[in-house]
């Protein structure tokens, strides 16, 4: 995971490899992330006989916080390929930093679900509220957050909002800079996933 976060934060790493390397540290994240996925006890007939076998035993829902969020979902979808995916349109202004909503369409019945919602970069938390505020709205009650890069301030902003949440991430970054950029970071993760810098 950490040698993966290396190739992320190196600023030489180009779109293509940034997004391999962005799909390698989410399988890892979405792993942890899922540890206590229930299993269910079943059989299967192998070509020679019948063996024990365990099965995904809960529904999965997992849920990019669009745009950057796109570059973790693969990774999961290989991880669980029946998980269900709800999609979230978040963008921050880039002037006040402050998330907005453009898009939401999310999967019905998420009660018993276990959902995840995937963005690579909790900055200020304002775009991770918004999300979990939406989830909670649609029934969602048991929810994880998984996100590469993190900043003090984005975890407490949300732990004050939503205590009772999980986040999972491998770096807790120095703090913000004047615009709001996670230090030291890796950019703008959206942009270096799609070229778009
Ligand atoms: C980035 C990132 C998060 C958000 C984090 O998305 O993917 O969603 O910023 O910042 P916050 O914690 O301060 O809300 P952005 O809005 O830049 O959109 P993009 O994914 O389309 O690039
Ligand atoms: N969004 C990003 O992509 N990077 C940051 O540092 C902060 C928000």
């Amino acid at each position: 995971m950490q040698d993966a976060l290396a190739t992320l934060r190196d600023a030489r790493t180009g779109p293509d490899a940034f997004r391999q390397t962005a799909r390698r540290i989410s399988v890892i994240l979405a792993m942890e992330a899922l540890r206590d996925l229930p299993t269910i006890e079943t059989t299967v007939d192998t070509p020679l006989e019948t063996a024990s076998a365990r099965r995904v035993g809960a529904d999965v829902v997992v849920v990019p916080v669009l745009r950057a969020g796109l570059g973790m979902l693969d990774a999961v979808l290989e991880l669980v390929p029946g998980a269900r995916v709800g999609h979230l349109g978040l963008q921050r202004d880039e002037r006040t930093a402050v998330a907005s909503k453009y898009y939401s369409k999310l999967p019905p019945s998420l009660r018993a679900s276990y959902v995840l919602m995937v963005d690579p970069m909790l900055a200020t938390g304002g775009s991770a509220v918004s999300g979990l505020d939406l989830l909670l709205a649609a029934g969602a009650a048991n929810i994880r957050i998984v996100c590469i890069v993190s900043a003090p301030e984005g975890i407490a902003a949300l732990h004050d909002a939503h205590p009772e949440i999980e986040i999972f991430t491998p770096a807790v970054d120095r703090e913000l800079n004047a615009q709001k950029f996670i230090l030291p970071g890796l950019g703008d993760f959206g942009d270096r996933l799609y070229g778009t810098i």
